[in-house]
């Protein structure tokens, strides 16, 4: 199963995907995630990403596909994969089309997680991540059992760079600017489904889940 979650930021998509990829057994391909890493690890790609993520800006099509075409050639996506804030402008969709047809491989859903802006700012402000495993939560809507501590692996939480509110007014614009238009572009193939991201984090894994099971 070729999947991509779209939707603004905080919209929903990493909680999401944790959820669907443990359910499907699929690799979850996140840009921002592999950003954040290269950014921790300070190599090359991490020193040049950060002058973009830490404004809230999105980072250069050349070096963004050229993580998502290495990405989807290695052997574990073969059984599918899950697109998670990636294309996110209209040169990284058609990007992305010519990076699949080399592969011989097609999309079969492009879920967009639909969430109204005045949700989005104390969904980010709130998020806590967890160093070790990356697992999200929220202070108020998924908090951990003991506060600064993962559920999963005991490892401590921090809060992401590019969540303060300013930076979350730049990326908002980001998204309004660059990647909504791509809703029309994905629109014509007639694989967008729109799933509403506002329900209870339980409620929207079960909608998305039953309709990837639709696809199976
Ligand atoms: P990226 O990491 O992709 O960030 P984003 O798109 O801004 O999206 P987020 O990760 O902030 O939101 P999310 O939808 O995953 O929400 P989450 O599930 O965590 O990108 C970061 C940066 O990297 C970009 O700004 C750019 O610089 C660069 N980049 C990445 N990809 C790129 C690309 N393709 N091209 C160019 N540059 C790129 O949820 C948010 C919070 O809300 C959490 O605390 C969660 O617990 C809570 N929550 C989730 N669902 C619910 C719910 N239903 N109810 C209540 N709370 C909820
Ligand atoms: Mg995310
Ligand atoms: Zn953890």
């Amino acid at each position: 199963m070729n999947v991509i979650f779209m939707g603004p930021p905080g919209a929903g998509k990493g909680t999401q995907a944790e959820r669907i990829v443990s359910e499907f057994q699929i690799p979850h391909i996140s840009t921002g995630d592999a950003f954040r890493l290269a950014m921790s690890q300070g190599t090359p790609l991490g020193v040049e990403a950060k002058g973009y993520v830490d404004k809230g800006l999105l980072v250069p099509d050349e070096i963004t596909n050229g993580i998502v075409k290495e990405r989807l050639a290695q052997p574990d996506c073969e059984k599918g994969f899950l697109l998670d804030g990636f294309p996110r402008t209209i040169a990284q969709a058609e990007a992305l089309d010519q990076i699949l047809q080399s592969l011989d491989k097609k999309i079969e859903l492009v879920l967009n997680l639909a969430v109204d802006r005045s949700y989005l700012l104390p969904r980010l402000t709130g998020r806590r991540i967890c160093k070790s495993c990356g697992s999200t939560y929220h202070v108020v809507f998924n908090p951990p059992k003991q506060e600064g501590v993962c559920d999963k692996c005991g490892g401590e939480l921090y809060q992401r760079s590019d969540d303060t509110e300013e930076k979350v007014g730049t990326r908002l614009d980001e998204y309004t600017n660059k990647t909504a238009p791509l809703l029309e572009y994905y629109q014509k193939t007639e694989m967008l489904r729109e799933v509403n991201g506002e329900q209870d984090i339980d409620a929207v894994t079960a909608q998305i889940s039953s309709l990837l099971r639709g696809l199976a």
